[in-house]
């Protein structure tokens, strides 16, 4: 039997909404123990200084100072964490820091994502495992998404085909077939969308409970113009950087109105996924913040005509879901074990990745 190891898993999401830090023990393989978890929200400093380093570059100054910043923000909600659950640091093996992603280009092989993983490993005495998606790009991968591996091993259990969802800034699924094969991809835009445009409409940060969505129209001719967009058609693996889908120029919208529209298109974009799945999905089971959105829900429920869940349904926990996973990676990159597959990234063989940043 391999060892079971705790690690501390870390992810800074493209909505900007804060720090996700979750404790998992795994053998790297197919054993998980989910344990105990936490979501810290940056404050509008942090969140202004990520959102204006985006989509620029990734070795200047001003964003090696705020990496720095970001890291000790990253170091402080571990110390919260482990705390609050009276952990000792011991017990700790490894942690898996994401960082925040300022560029993703798989096509120029370019992806970065902010965050010291030295300086953390100085801070918390842990050795750190960070840099997960550099070697997945640089070997032709998209480089996204990595949380399938840790998908499969949770849904070792549950009937074939599944469709995992995972509603971030972006939106990605993993669809895992009955031989337990596996596709996975970007599928358009996530909560990114909608929020950019409560934040234009000045309507606070998110379509909270997904009231302003509800109240409003779906523009059917602007959601046919932003369907018509060719990434929907491209084969998978693909994957997308948060702004690929930028808000179509200047549309007179009402606050309402917009929100059902971004709504629809989130949801309607999920769908078209299914086109490249081998076989239909049973089911559809949904993690991240926007299965907080019940108007993106219902949607959902709405466009894909399958029974569309929360992954509380099967026991998961859908806030801290993608903290886990890389919790789960930092733990199989101490093993060697592949980060990820041809069918999750694109990647020619399943590829190892990660960087280890020791606390000695
Ligand atoms: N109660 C809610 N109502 C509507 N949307 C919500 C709610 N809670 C969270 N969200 C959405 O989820 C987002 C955060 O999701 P998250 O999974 O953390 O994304 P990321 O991984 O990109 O950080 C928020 O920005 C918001 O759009
Ligand atoms: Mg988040």
């Amino acid at each position: 039997m391999t060892e079971l190891r705790t690690a501390i898993g870390l992810m800074s999401g493209t909505s900007m909404d804060g720090i996700d830090v979750a404790l998992l023990s795994s053998d790297g393989r197919a054993e998980v123990h989910q344990g105990a978890a936490l979501a810290v929200p940056y404050d509008g400093e942090m969140k202004a200084a990520l959102r204006a380093v985006l989509g620029g570059r990734c070795n200047t100054k001003a964003v090696a100072n705020l990496a720095e910043a970001l890291t000790r923000a990253h170091a402080e909600v571990i110390n919260l964490l482990l705390k609050k659950k009276s952990i000792n640091t011991g017990k700790i093996k490894v942690i898996g820091f994401h960082g925040h992603t300022i560029l993703h280009q798989p096509e120029l092989r370019k992806t970065c994502q902010i965050g010291d993983g030295a300086l953390l490993a100085t801070l918390t005495g842990i050795d750190v495992v960070d840099d997960f998606r550099t070697a997945d790009v640089m070997a032709g991968g998209q480089g996204a998404p990595l949380a399938p591996l840790y998908h499969a091993a949770l849904a070792a259990a549950l009937p074939k085909p599944l469709a995992v969802l995972n509603i971030g800034g972006v939106a990605n699924v993993t669809w895992i077939g009955r031989n337990d094969d596996m596709l996975a991809f970007d599928t358009g835009p996530g909560n990114a969308l909608i929020d950019d445009w409560l934040r234009r409409c000045g309507k606070g940060e998110m379509d909270q409970g997904g009231r302003l969505a509800r109240a409003g129209q779906v523009d059917q001719s602007a959601l046919s113009m932003l369907l018509a967009n060719g990434y929907f058609d491209l084969t998978p693996p693909k994957s997308l950087d948060r702004d690929d889908f930028a808000l179509p120029g200047a549309p007179e919208w009402s606050p309402e109105d917009g929100a059902a529209t971004l709504t629809a298109f989130t949801a309607q974009a999920v769908a078209r996924a299914r086109a490249h799945f081998p076989e239909a999905p049973a089911q559809w089971l949904v993690c991240g913040g926007g299965r907080h959105n019940p108007s993106l829900m219902s949607a959902l429920a709405e466009a894909l005509a399958v029974p569309v869940a929360p992954v509380e349904t099967v026991g998961w926990r859908g806030d801290s879901l993608e903290a886990e996973a890389f919790a789960y990676l930092a733990i199989r990159h101490l093993d060697d074990l592949p980060l990820s597959l041809p069918g999750t990234t694109g990647v020619p063989w399943p590829l190892t990745g990660g960087r280890m940043n020791s606390a000695s």
